[in-house]
This record gives C-alpha cells, structure tokens and sequence, in this order.
C-alpha cells in the first residue's frame, strides 16, 4: 500500500539558510545549540533528536514560504509546539527544519456574540482559558501541562485531560481551521458553526493529525458559559480495584461529574514528595485516590451531588473523605494530581502507555496492568482519567537493565494493549501515537485500515516531508 519511494531528505545548506533569512528575521533562523537542543527533545522519556534549523514564523504568510520551499527542496520539516508531548510528535528524527510555532501566540477575537475564540496555536492553553474566562466564556480542555503547553499542540494531539469526562476533548471545541498544506498552499477546513454537514469533514481529519498532514495556523474553538461554582472530593480506598469500580458506580448512578481522576498510591506519594507537599496525610492502609469534582453554577445542587457521591462510596472500604475546604485547598490537591507526570520522571526514564478502554473494563485493564508487570519484573505508577476509561501507565526504568528496556519491555507493552484491544480498547486516548506507539499500531489496525490512512497521508503530503516517521 505504501508505494511512496523513499528519496533520502536533503540536509539544510548555507543557500538553504538564506533563503530563510529572506523570509524571517536573523532573530527567527536559528542554528545555535541552546535552540537545537531544545528542539531536539520533548517530555517524551529521555529522546534527543536534533533538527537542522529552527524556524520561528510569524504569519501565515511565512509559514507558506517556508512550507513550499521545503516542498520543492525535499527539507523534512516537524512542526513544533510547546514541546510538552509524551509520545514523541515534536522530535525531529529526520533532522531538516523545526517549525517552532511559539511565536503565532495571538489571541485574534473572543467573540462573546457566538461563544467562539479564534486564535493562532502558539498560545498557551491555560492564558486562552483566562482570556475567555474574562469574557465570562470557557474553554475547557485542560490537558495537566495547561500552564506551559501551546492550543495549537493540544489540538494536533487531540489532547483531554481531567475535564474530558463532561466536556470531552479538543476535537470537541474545534470548529475550523486555517491550515498550510505542504505545498505551501493555505486553506480553511470549515465553518465558524456549531453545526455542519457540508461535505467530508477536514477539520476533524487535521485534529489529532500529530502536525504529519498540514500546519494549523489558526484555530476557531466553541466556547461555553463559564461554570462559576465547583467542588472537589478526594476519597481514599485501601483497595485500588474498588477505587477503579467506585468510578462506574458513580457514573451509573447517574452523576456527571466535570473530573473522575485516579491516583493510585505511588502516584499521590510521588508527587508529594516531588512538591515537598504534606498538606494530605495518606494512611499505611490507602492503596489509591479518586479525585471528584463536580462544577455548575448552584452551589446547592452540587452539595447534594456531592452527599450523592459520598453516600454511594459507602459500600466500599474508604478512608476518610476529604471535602476541599476553600480556593486554596482545591488548587493544593489539583497541583498534586497534575504534577504526578513530571513527579515520575524526576525520579527515572519512564514510559508511558495512554491506555483507554470503555469505562467499565478500567479495574480489569488496572489487574492486567499489575500482572503483566508482575510477569516481566516491572513497576508501573498508574493513574489518570478515570472517568474516560483512560489510564496513564507509567513504566519506571529504575534499576532495569538497557537490554530488557529496549529489547524486552515492548513484548510486555504489547501484551498490555492487547488486552486493550479485546475489550475494544485502543492505543491512546489523548497522548497520540507519534514516534513511540507507532510499533504498536498493527495491534488496532490492519492493512486495509493503515492503507487508508497512508493514503490520506499521501494526498495531503505527496513527498512526505511533514513530520516524517511519525504515526504512519
Ligand atoms: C496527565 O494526565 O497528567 C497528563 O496526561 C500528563 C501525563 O500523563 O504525564
Ligand atoms: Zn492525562
């Protein structure tokens, strides 16, 4: 199916160089080795893949002579946000050009008329979400990196985070796209509606697209009005298995809760002792956390939702229920359960499968996970969004040996998610494919699927110079 030849990508040359500085500024070609370091790696364990230049552009316009030039001289070119990823999109490993996007950060219209913001991608998702929190509107997708990670990134990852269980993720919000084809060509995807069936969908195709396709250079998101009230319960259980079945019987019960995060106990502690932070006691016996958050607009009616909750966690064994008391205490907890990725790897290398099944399979994938770990002599820290079935399962190098991480660890990987796939599981639920999961592609696709998306990959990018060695 891939019948595309492979042509070797030619490395940049001083010409190359100046024809770069005749689009952008000396300040925005950039070959120095701060620069290329920082742009060869991102949160993806301990991967180094530097690019041969990084580009700065600053409009659309220079994104589109930079694309079609890079077309025409076969430059591989990898598209960069913040560089917060956890499977690799951002890494250059072909080399050729980086295009950092940092420097497209404008907010171009919060229109309060339509509940839409429109904006360019190297904005950061939390300041996206003060600026329309100011207008009253909200944008809810808050990937745990909110405070550093670029719009742009969350959207070519289809990232979620804690809020998906009410509010979805990314591909939710996005409603049209100002995109750069390789070619150089600009183009929008949509239309500015809430609805639209008009023809094949290609704004949905570009979201989650992992920036192998197209360029975003503007985004137009929904919004929605601004939930004022919240409230968050941290429930501690002495059994991990009934934190991960308490999850369902929450949702069942007909709760919708806007998170339904958990932690299991090494998740709490390192990121406790990460922050140096023992505002929480956790008890010898407490083996995982549920976080629960509920938000609306009636104080009211979330203090019954919440003794709602409560009352159903009484048929589990619990610890003492923690009902964060003020502003304070919720930022508190909320910093612990965000941090507990970088907790992790300050300590070693990890991995980290985004594991997702349909919700109710979530205490068997959590067994399987432990077996499987039991089995091949690895110990993982577990946690993430409950509520959307999606485990984060992070595979500590620590004392492994290079050979059995390298070599053995990808069978145990395997093994993993081909537990996810019988229960109609799948790969990742918002961390994408990029450079490491795509070894595990042939576990959820066969050939007739991959080939169409190869094909598509084709007729968006004919001589394969996005992103290259990426999903497909
Ligand atoms: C999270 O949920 O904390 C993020 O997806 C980041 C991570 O998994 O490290
Ligand atoms: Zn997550």
């Amino acid at each position: 199916m891939n019948a595309r030849p492979h042509i070797p990508f030619k490395k940049t040359e001083t010409s190359d160089l100046d024809f770069f500085h005749k689009i952008l500024s000396p300040a925005r070609v950039l070959t120095d080795r701060e620069h290329i370091d920082r742009c060869a790696s991102d949160e993806t364990e301990d991967l180094y893949f530097p690019p041969e230049v990084v580009l700065q552009p600053e409009t659309t316009e220079e994104v589109s002579r930079i694309m079609a030039y890079c077309h025409e001289q076969h430059i591989a070119v990898t598209p960069r946000g913040a560089g917060t990823g956890l499977s690799g999109g951002a890494l250059p490993v072909h080399g050729g050009v980086c295009l950092d996007m940092r420097r497209m950060n404008r907010i171009m219209q919060i229109d309060t008329e339509n509940f839409l913001v429109i904006t360019e991608p190297g904005v950061i998702t939390e300041e996206l979400q003060n600026a329309v929190i100011g207008k009253g509107l909200f944008y809810p997708v808050d990937p745990a990196s909110r405070g550093s990670c670029f719009i742009g990134g969350n959207i070519a990852e289809n990232s979620g985070g804690p809020r998906a269980v009410k509010y979805g993720t990314a591909k939710d919000y996005v409603l049209n796209l100002e995109i750069v084809l390789p070619n150089g060509e600009t183009m929008w995807t949509g239309a500015n509606t809430l609805k639209n069936a008009t023809g094949y969908n290609l704004t949905q195709l570009i979201v989650g697209s992992e920036g192998t396709l197209a360029i975003v250079t503007r985004i137009v998101l929904k919004l929605l009005p601004y939930p004022t009230e919240n409230l968050l319960l941290l429930i501690p259980f002495h059994d991990a298995g009934d934190a991960a079945r308490a999850v369902n019987r929450i949702m069942l019960a007909g709760y919708t809760p806007s998170a339904l995060e958990f932690m299991e106990r090494d998740a709490l502690t390192c990121a406790q002792r990460y922050l140096n932070d023992n505002t929480i006691a956790i008890p010898d016996a407490v083996q995982a956390h549920l976080l629960v958050e509920v938000d609306g607009k009636d104080k009211d009616v979330l203090f019954r939702e919440m003794e709602g909750i409560a009352t159903l966690m009484e048929s589990f064994d619990t610890g003492e229920l923690l009902l964060a008391e003020d502003s304070s205490q919720k930022a508190a907890l909320w910093r612990l359960r965000r941090v507990v990725g970088e907790a992790v790897k300050s300590g070693s290398i990890y991995k980290e499968e985004d594991t997702v099944v349909p919700r109710a399979c979530l205490p068997e994938l959590l067994k399987v996970v432990k077996e499987t770990g039991n089995k091949y002599g690895f110990s993982s820290v577990c946690y993430g969004h409950a509520g959307d079935g999606n485990l984060h399962v992070n595979i500590v190098k620590g004392t492994l040996s290079d050979a059995f991480w390298h070599d053995g660890l990808p069978d145990a990987i395997r093994e993993i998610f081909t537990y996810v796939h019988s229960v109609k599981g799948t790969l990742s639920g918002e961390h994408g494919i990029g450079l490491v999961q795509r070894p595990y592609m042939d576990i959820v696709f066969n050939e007739a699927q991959m080939g169409i998306m190869r094909q598509i990959k084709t007729l968006f990018d004919p001589t394969g110079i996005m992103n290259p060695g990426k999903v497909v």
